[in-house]
């Protein structure tokens, strides 16, 4: 690394999943990522985790992003009207689809309420690029596999997917009446596995909603067996496809996209969606057996009822991220497997 300083990026929800990976890519592309979360879903034990692995004292402020007047003094304690922060990676909000069910405007305010006032905070800093954590779910059950990121929005069938797409409107007219301002919508298909080191990965809180973490607990006893939810779909083997990337893949597709957005030199805003996903659909069962094969382990399951609001296949189109931001996913599902099971297991130490 040259004596150049680094340039600061602000991470919201950078001690959450996707949020500690991307911190540590950024760190390692020559960025200082600076984490704020309000640490509702996410722990001290993930900052730790970045730090460690970026040999750094990574700067760290518990802020919730609804919180105006503390999310103030991180950009005044951190950037400075010569050197604002480079952009905002924004990964903090709620993200249980069945939580959002019972909590819309919990969601509303948290999701969208949270972007409203980071925006503010920005605009008034002089931050005009920003990196959105947005979701395949603004497709819902898409008419053509692989999706691309034409294809329409389908009705929200949950709180959460609403405030995706909400907040892709929100950003997109907040660019329209600012000009020079860059934001890349990053919808991401299904993030998995954990860093090669083990010092961070996934930390689902009670009983895990999502696949592999639930996955990884009933292979290492902690859980009953893994129940599959439907067996029955019109799909080769009854169960349902999704586009799994590695969680590493996808931090470094925020590094790209922040350089995307540093690259642009036009006085024009500009807006882009990008799809971030493997381009090939993985079946539960395909993702059990990949597992195995990865790590010699067995996943006990049975196979269930369907589960309400699931979408039957989707995976990605990525041609667009590799074509304009020259990102594509590297990592094997088997890489995948193998990552977040060496992760289980850290845990079981820890
Ligand atoms: C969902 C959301 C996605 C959101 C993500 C984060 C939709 C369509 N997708 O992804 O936008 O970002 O959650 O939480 O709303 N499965 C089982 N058994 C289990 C758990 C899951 O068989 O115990 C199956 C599901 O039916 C699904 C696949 O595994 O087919 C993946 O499920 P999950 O990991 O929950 O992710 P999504 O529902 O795809």
């Amino acid at each position: 690394m040259s004596d150049t300083p680094r340039l600061p990026v602000l991470v919201t929800g950078g001690a959450g999943y996707i949020g500690s990976h991307t911190a540590v890519a950024l760190y390692e592309a020559g960025f200082l990522p600076v984490l704020l979360d309000n640490l509702h879903n996410s722990s001290l034990q993930a900052v730790e985790g970045v730090k460690t692995l970026c040999e750094a004292d990574v700067p760290f402020a518990q802020v919730d992003v609804c919180d105006r007047e503390a999310l103030s003094s991180v950009f005044e304690q951190h950037s400075s009207e010569d050197a604002p922060f480079a952009g905002i990676l924004h990964f903090a909000a709620h993200k249980a689809v069945g939580e959002s069910v019972a909590h819309p405007a919990m969601y509303a305010s948290n999701n969208v309420g949270g972007l409203g006032t980071l925006l503010e905070v920005a605009e008034s800093h002089g931050v005009r690029n920003v990196v959105f954590s947005s979701s395949c779910t603004v497709y819902g059950e898409p008419e053509t596999v692989p999706v691309n990121e034409d294809a329409p929005f389908q009705h929200a069938e949950s709180p959460y997917g609403w405030t995706k797409q909400a907040s892709e409107r929100v950003l997109a007219d907040h660019a329209a009446t600012h000009p020079a301002h860059r934001v890349a919508l990053l919808r991401y298909f299904n993030p998995v596995g954990a860093h090669p080191s083990a010092a961070i990965g996934e930390l689902p809180l009670g009983v895990p909603n999502n696949l592999v973490p639930f996955l990884t607990q009933a292979a290492a006893g902690i859980r009953g067996a893994l129940t599959v939810f439907g067996g029955d779909y019109p799909t080769a083997d009854g169960t349902c496809i999704r586009d799994y990337l590695h969680v590493m893949d996808l931090a470094e597709a925020h590094v790209s996209a922040l350089q995307w957005c540093l690259a642009q030199d036009s006085e024009a805003h500009v807006v882009r969606a990008f799809n971030l996903g493997t381009g090939q659909g993985a079946s539960v069962l395909e993702v059990i057996e990949a597992f195995e094969r990865a790590t010699g382990e067995t996943v006990p399951h049975t196979m269930g009822d369907r589960r309400a609001g699931d979408v039957m296949a989707i995976w990605a189109d990525p041609s667009r991220a590799e074509k304009e931001l020259g990102w594509s996913a590297k990592r094997s599902l088997e890489t995948s497997m193998a990552d977040a099971w060496r992760w289980q297991q850290a845990l079981k130490t820890r």
